[in-house]
């Protein structure tokens, strides 16, 4: 199969992420004014990335109402960025107890643990400091995935947690340079991209270095798990809870979206490079390419 990633010595990449780790790492409790007063007028979310954007539900919302629900919408996405961040130290210290402790991959995996951590508290604050509610997935997809977290590795392993990191990121990213976004989720953004790209090298290489070795009906289980998460994360990222805090309906607030041709646009953006990417690298295909399309992904 012919791969457009052509990944280096596995040492190598980690040799070279770590040295950009030691150079340019945040230290978010110091890095972001957590004190700082929000900006009036500044918005949390660009409004044509809220799930109910261009519906009828949208049109009867004030300007006031909108904002809220964004900001609402932002931390939803932002707690279950978090809750998939701590799952993912779980996996990544799983993952090192297996390596050999002199070689720079497994420091490499090491120090992610101690970004994501970093992250996690990040995310946190800043979920306290706009005083929402710890939205989070759903109690099934919890426990589900403390089950589901013993069990997966390899390829599978690698492209669940690039799904969840590329999606974010492309959202962070296209925030950045957004002038009338809150300066204060602009910085955790920033910070979280840089340290994120690494992440993404360590996974993207890993996953195609894992590809080489797996047989035919592996590939396909190995896809289909990656199916899952991906349907499973678009769907959970907007918690029905927010509707409430603008005064509607979750449950008929929350078909609205799922029928919203803007929020699957949304989610194809969101997904757009990662999609590519693993389309490329063989990883979406076979029967359980019905996902992706179910996810509106593809
Ligand atoms: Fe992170
Ligand atoms: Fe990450």
């Amino acid at each position: 199969m012919a791969r457009v990633l052509r990944p280096k010595d596995r040492e190598v990449t980690a040799e070279r992420l770590l040295d950009s780790s030691v150079r340019n790492s945040y230290q978010p409790d110091l890095d972001v004014d957590w004190d700082a007063p929000l900006v009036a007028g500044k918005i949390f979310l660009p409004e044509e990335r809220v799930s109910l954007y261009g519906t009828e539900l949208w049109e009867r919302l004030t300007p006031e109402e909108r904002i809220e629900l964004a900001k609402h919408e932002i931390g939803s996405i932002t707690s279950v960025g978090l809750w998939t961040e701590i799952l993912l130290m779980q996996l990544l210290a799983r993952y090192a107890s297996d390596l050999d402790p002199r070689n720079p991959h497994t420091h490499y995996a090491l120090t992610e643990i101690g970004d994501e951590t970093r992250h996690a508290i990040m995310f946190g604050k800043g979920i306290a400091r706009l005083g929402l509610p710890a939205y989070g997935p759903p109690r099934i997809v919890r426990k589900l995935a403390k089950l589901f977290g013993a069990v997966i590795d390899g390829p599978a392993m690698f492209a669940s947690v690039l799904v969840v990191e590329e999606t974010t990121d492309r959202l962070q990213r296209s925030m950045l340079d957004n002038d009338d976004v809150q300066p204060f989720i602009r910085m955790i953004n920033r910070i979280h991209v840089v340290e994120e790209a690494r992440h993404v090298r360590y996974a993207r290489e890993e996953l195609v270095r894992g590809l080489e070795s797996l047989s035919r009906p592996m590939l396909e289980l190995h896809r289909l798990v990656t199916a899952v998460v991906a349907y499973t994360i678009v769907d959970i990222m907007v918690n029905p809870g927010v509707y409430t805090a603008v005064g509607l309906d979750p449950r008929q607030a929350r078909e609205v979206a799922r029928d919203n041709p803007h929020h699957h646009e949304t989610k194809r953006w969101m997904a757009e490079k990662i999609v590519e990417f693993l389309g490329e690298v063989g990883m979406i295909g076979g029967p359980s390419k019905r996902f992706w399309r179910k996810a509106h992904l593809l």
